[in-house]
């Protein structure tokens, strides 16, 4: 049976809960998921594939994350990897793009894929510099993630995980 690690970065836990429906989902399908914080990572060689996504922060993935695709990249690039961001929240106040740093992850790991998911906004979570940045740009609070959309995404992970496991 292949391994499959998905590993988050979160700041207020939305992108976990994310992390652990992608999990759930391919888990369904034959193959063994672990799901795992960017805090509390399994030995990661053991496993066949990877999905990496992260929390957007003023453009950018959670720092946690960004020097473990660094540290991890060789490991990373010579296997199947798909790659997650969550941080739009439902409408154009704050940036739907790419956070700058992805497409040159995806690139130089050859991920198979990177999806920008929509995520959830939760002011009793906030600090108060968080708050206040939040309302600079008008970020509604909410939570806005699409879980048929991640559902659907985890689906094709799992079938491209199991063809590979058919034609070894
Ligand atoms: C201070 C602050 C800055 C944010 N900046 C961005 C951003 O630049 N781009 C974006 O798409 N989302 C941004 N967001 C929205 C978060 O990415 C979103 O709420 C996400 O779901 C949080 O994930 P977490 O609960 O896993 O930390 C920002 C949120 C806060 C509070």
């Amino acid at each position: 049976m292949s391994t499959l690690l998905v590993v988050s970065a979160s700041k207020h836990g939305s992108t976990t809960q994310i992390a652990q429906a992608i999990g759930d989902e391919v888990g369904k399908h034959g193959v063994e998921v672990t799901v795992a914080d960017i805090d509390d990572l399994p030995l990661l060689a053991e496993f066949d594939g990877y999905v990496l996504g992260s929390a957007v922060y003023a453009g950018h993935w959670v720092a946690e994350l960004r020097r473990f695709v660094e540290l991890h990249h060789h490991l990373l690039s010579q296997r199947p990897l798909w790659l997650f961001s969550s941080g739009p929240l439902g409408d154009d106040s704050l940036p739907a793009e790419e956070p700058t740093e992805v497409a040159e992850f995806a690139h130089w790991l050859g991920a198979r894929d990177h999806r920008v998911f929509e995520g959830r906004l939760r002011q009793a979570d906030l600090s108060l510099l968080e708050r206040a940045a939040a309302r600079f740009v008008h970020a509604p609070y909410g939570d806005f993630r699409q879980w048929d959309e991640i559902h659907d995404w985890a689906l094709g992970i799992a079938e491209t995980v199991q063809a590979s496991q058919r034609v070894r």
